[in-house]
């Protein structure tokens, strides 16, 4: 990482953890001393638990949010509900929602403006296929991902997590090359194309990040932390992503 930017650990716990486990989560890090940012979402119905037992250092965030506020959207979560109830971020595009529950491009845009408009931090992820990668098309997709889904969008609320599909959950961890040419072209398409700050907006990195892998990709200058599924989920696998961060 450069530029004077922070570094980020979030932990996207998906569908995972038993109240158990929580709690012994939550107890081992309390006393996790770490200058980075410690970030994690669970699923929606431990929020409230996460944010009642959690140290006053960590972040707690929804792994998704509606587009509206209230009404008629059964099984959906309330961003302003999430803000009031004291969350303090939410992953917007997901691969996971946007191939298993077809979340398109509009839908993550209007996403996006609600959970800014009610002050919530917005992770908006973006990556490519195995299919789309050998087809050549990585520039492309990561191109319409972000002027579809993050438009005209000029906020310091935003970051963006690339996380290349083929690398979630395979133990496949995109190369060190690969996450330097991805977001090196997504940090100048900022530049040249939206009106996000290029400079200040963080750009995480997930897909298979590991505490044994997290300082070599954070040693990229334009990877500012990572989005971590399964190596999050064990307190001493996330305080050891902290260290060796
Ligand atoms: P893994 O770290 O388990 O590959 O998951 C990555 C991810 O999808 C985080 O959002």
């Amino acid at each position: 990482m450069s530029g004077g930017r922070d570094v980020y650990i979030v932990g996207n716990w998906k569908m995972n953890q038993s109240l158990e486990e929580i709690d012994s989560f939550l107890n081992q890090i309390s006393t996790l001393n770490s200058n980075n940012h410690a970030w994690i979402a669970p699923q929606a119905l431990h929020i409230s638990k996460c944010l009642e037992k959690k140290p006053g250092f960590l972040k707690v965030g929804s792994q998704n949010c509606a587009h509206e506020d209230s009404g008629a959207f059964t099984g959906e979560l309330s961003p302003k509900s999430l803000k009031e109830i004291g969350v303090h971020f939410t992953l917007i595009g997901h691969s996971e929602r946007r191939s298993l529950y077809g979340e398109g491009d509009d839908l993550l845009y209007k996403k996006t403006l609600k959970a800014l408009e009610n002050n919530l931090y917005v992770i908006f992820c973006i990556g490519e296929t195995l299919e789309e990668r050998e087809a050549g098309k990585v520039e492309e997709v990561l191109s319409e991902q972000l002027s579809n889904g993050l438009r005209d969008i000029n906020s310091k609320n935003v970051l963006i997590a690339y996380e290349p599909v083929w690398a979630i959950g395979t133990g496949v961890t995109a190369s060190p090359e690969q996450a330097s040419d991805a977001h090196k072209f997504i940090r100048n398409f900022i530049k040249e194309n939206m009106k996000l700050d290029s400079q200040t907006t963080p750009i995480l990195y997930g897909g298979s990040v590991k505490p044994e892998n997290i300082k070599e990709l954070l040693s990229n200058e334009d990877i500012d932390g990572g989005l971590v599924g399964g190596a999050s989920l064990k307190a001493d696998s996330y305080i050891n992503l902290h260290k060796n961060a």
